[in-house]
C-alpha cells in the first residue's frame, strides 16, 4: 500500500484530483470508478475546475459509479444518480450515456446486479475512488460480507443508515437497502484510491494499518491488491501514527 499523508481535506482533494488526472492522461478511453459521500465532493470539485481551466476532455471517458440505494427513484434528490449528477456530471463533458450506476428502483434488483457485474467485466475500472465506512465498508461492503462478493444486494447496517441519515428528513427515510459492488468486483479495478478525512475516520485507519485482514473488517482486503494508495490527513492518520 501506497500511503500519502497531507495536512487537510482541501489538500487530499487536490491530490486526489492529480491522480485521476493522471490516469485520463495515460489511457486512450479511461474507466473510472467513482463513489458517492463527503469525501470525494472536494476531488469532484477540482476536477471540474481542472476541466473549466484547462479544458480536460471527459467525452471519452467511462464512469462505473460503486453503489445506489434500492426503492429510492433516480431523480430523489438523495439518489447516488441524483449526487452524481450535480456534484459532477453536468460541469463536465462526459457523456450520459458513458455513466453508469445500478438502478435501484428496478423490480428485478437481482438481475440488475448481474448486468452490472458484466458492465464491470466489459469495462475494467482503470482508477476506482473509495471512501472508507466508520466500520471499514466500503462501497456498501458492510463487516462480514465475504471478500468474494460480487455486485448485489445489501442490507444497510444501522450504523451506515445512521450515518447517512444526515441528508434525509429523518432516520425512516433512509433506505434499508442497496445495490453495491461487491468486494470482488472492487478488486478487480486496476488501481485503487482510497480517501479518508477527518478524526471521525481515525479508527477505521488505525485498524486499516493493524495489519488485521478479516471479512469482519471490509477495507482490510486492500492489503491484497497490488496498487493501492491510501489518500489521508493528519486527522485521519491521528490514531495510526
Ligand atoms: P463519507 O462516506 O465519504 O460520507 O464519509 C464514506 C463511506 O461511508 O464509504
Amino acid at each position: 500500500m501506497n500511503i500519502i499523508r497531507v495536512p487537510g481535506y482541501e489538500q487530499m482533494s487536490r491530490k486526489a484530483a492529480e491522480c485521476i488526472l493522471s490516469v485520463l492522461n495515460q489511457a486512450g478511453s479511461p474507466v473510472l470508478g467513482l463513489a458517492t459521500g463527503s469525501t470525494p465532493k472536494g476531488l469532484y470539485a477540482e476536477l471540474i475546475l481542472d476541466h473549466q481551466k484547462n479544458g480536460t476532455s471527459y467525452k471519452q471517458v467511462t464512469t462505473i459509479n460503486l453503489d445506489e440505494y434500492i426503492g429510492l427513484p433516480v431523480s430523489d434528490p438523495n439518489s447516488y444518480h441524483s449526487f452524481m449528477e450535480q456534484h459532477l456530471f453536468c460541469h463536465l463533458d462526459v457523456l450520459p450515456s458513458n455513466t453508469h450506476l445500478p438502478n435501484g428502483e428496478t423490480a428485478d434488483v437481482k438481475k440488475e446486479c448481474d448486468r452490472y457485474e458484466a458492465l464491470i467485466d466489459q469495462h475494467p475500472i482503470d482508477i476506482q475512488v473509495l471512501g472508507i465506512g466508520q466500520n471499514g465498508h466500503i462501497g456498501f461492503n458492510e463487516p462480514g460480507t465475504p471478500f468474494g462478493r460480487t455486485t448485489h444486494i445489501t442490507a444497510l447496517t444501522s450504523s451506515t443508515r445512521q450515518a447517512n441519515a444526515r441528508f434525509f428528513p429523518s432516520i425512516e427515510d433512509v433506505p434499508k437497502q442497496a445495490i453495491t459492488m461487491g468486494i470482488a468486483s472492487i478488486m478487480k479495478s486496476r488501481n485503487i484510491l482510497l480517501l479518508a478525512s477527518g478524526f471521525k475516520k481515525a479508527e477505521a485507519i488505525k485498524r486499516l494499518f493493524s495489519g488485521e485482514i478479516s471479512e469482519a473488517f471490509p477495507a482490510s482486503v486492500l492489503h491484497h491488491h497490488p496498487h493501492v494508495t491510501i489518500l489521508a490527513d493528519d486527522e485521519a492518520l491521528s490514531s495510526a501514527t
